[in-house]
């Protein structure tokens, strides 16, 4: 009733609506304009104050670079942010641009300095690779450290031609994903030993044309593992036989653990533990009181089935170290299940943080901004829900 009387007292007027608009429009534009011109006197204002503190390093002699600040100055603004309307993923990227805006005034020309050209590119070429995270990640670590690179992410549906492209096209460097890591290796004018032993290449360096392999998982494994649970003289269970699972075995092997692979298929696995030295067995034997690590290396519990679990419940007991490699979800149905079983969980995040970082490096041959990638993944992880 009351909402008639209203409307017969204040005609709906477009033209004057829409002139109200407009106004509304000028001066929430106005607002931004100022916000702007504010925002960049700040930027210039802590460019001034990191062009100071360049002058005292020089003094004392310390580097420019402090990966350390850098990473204290994410984490803490990461902490401000909580709860804000900006993503994380977008502080991460305006703040790494202020640090490489900062390091230039604090070194004079930074890209000069350090030996930096035009921009290289980079992709990681699998199938499927919509959901990869290295995108993110790279980006990110790039950002931060001024190194001017772009890293995409391509579908590869036959990794012969692709790898002609990147020679082609000059792709600095590759990642290289499912189902790519092991046929990739006949595409390559050098192997890195380690990789070679492994069987599989998940990092590929453009040297003026020359491709070189390298796999950077094992390491990505040991060092996410070796921050939980002392490896050495550790009773090993692979499951899978893989790249990834090579990459875990022959990691782990590599720190003295007893490695034990066991695999669906009998001959894939049977090749893997002559090729790397160490026992196999077929997945139905999987008994937990054999072993005190068990490494996950299948898809299996990806997402979109993360429903799937590629061991019974009842497999798992208290006081085993779990780690999955699966990272999409982070908390997969395995891990779920085995922190409620009691087991020491790990989850793929630190490996494909720690695997990505040494490409990173690899490819500039500069130390990788190792929590700025973390924090990117973490940021675009919970993003997507
Ligand atoms: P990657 O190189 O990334 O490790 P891969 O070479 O395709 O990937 O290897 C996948 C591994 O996961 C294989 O060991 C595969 O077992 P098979 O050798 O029996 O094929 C294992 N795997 C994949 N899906 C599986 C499933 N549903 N159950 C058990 N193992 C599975």
């Amino acid at each position: 009733m009351a909402k008639t009387v209203k409307e017969k007292e204040t005609p709906a007027d477009p033209a004057a609506e829409r002139a109200d608009e407009e106004k509304r429009l000028a001066e929430l534009r106005r607002v931004i304009d100022r916000l702007d011109a504010e925002i960049l006197r700040l930027f210039n204002e802590r460019l001034e104050a990191a062009r100071a503190v360049g002058e005292v390093k020089r003094r004392l002699g310390l580097p420019v670079r402090d990966t350390r600040r850098e990473a204290e100055i994410f984490r803490r603004l990461a902490g401000l942010n909580r709860g804000s309307l900006l993503a994380d993923r977008y502080l991460v990227q305006v703040f790494a641009a202020l640090m490489a805006a900062a390091r230039e005034v604090q070194s004079g020309s930074p890209h000069a300095a350090d030996g930096f050209g035009t921009p290289s590119l980079f992709a990681v070429f699998g199938n499927p690779v919509v959901h990869s995270l290295s995108p993110v990640m790279h980006n990110a670590a790039f950002a931060a450290t001024g190194f001017p690179g772009i890293y995409a992410a391509i579908r590869a549906a036959d990794i012969r031609p692709t790898m002609a492209g990147v020679r082609a096209l000059g792709f600095r460097g590759a990642s290289i994903t499912i189902p790519h890591k092991e046929a990739v290796l006949s595409c390559l004018d050098y192997i890195d030993p380690q990789a070679r032993r492994i069987g599989a290449v998940n990092t590929v360096l453009n040297e003026a044309g020359v491709l070189k392999g390298y796999n950077t998982d094992g390491e990505g494994i040991v060092r996410a593992l070796g921050e939980r649970v002392e490896i050495a003289g550790k009773r090993v269970a692979v499951l899978g036989a893989g790249g990834a699972a090579r990459a875990a075995a022959f990691g782990t092997r590599r720190e003295g653990a007893a490695v034990t692979v066991y695999n669906r298929t009998r001959p894939k696995a049977e090749a893997l533990a002559a090729a790397l030295e160490v026992s196999f067995r077929p997945i139905e034997e999987f008994d937990p009181s054999d072993a005190d690590i068990l490494i996950h290396a299948t898809p299996v519990g990806m997402s979109p089935n993360a429903g799937e679990t590629p061991l019974c419940r009842d497999r798992l007991r208290p006081g085993l170290v779990v780690m999955d490699i699966v990272y999409t979800p982070l908390r997969t149905r395995l891990l779920a299940e085995a922190e409620a079983a009691g087991c020491v969980t790990v989850d793929g995040l630190s490996m494909f943080v720690y695997q990505g970082a040494r490409q990173f490096e690899l490819w500039t041959g500069i130390e990788a901004p190792l929590d700025i990638m973390r924090l990117a993944v973490e940021t675009e992880l919970a993003a997507r829900g």
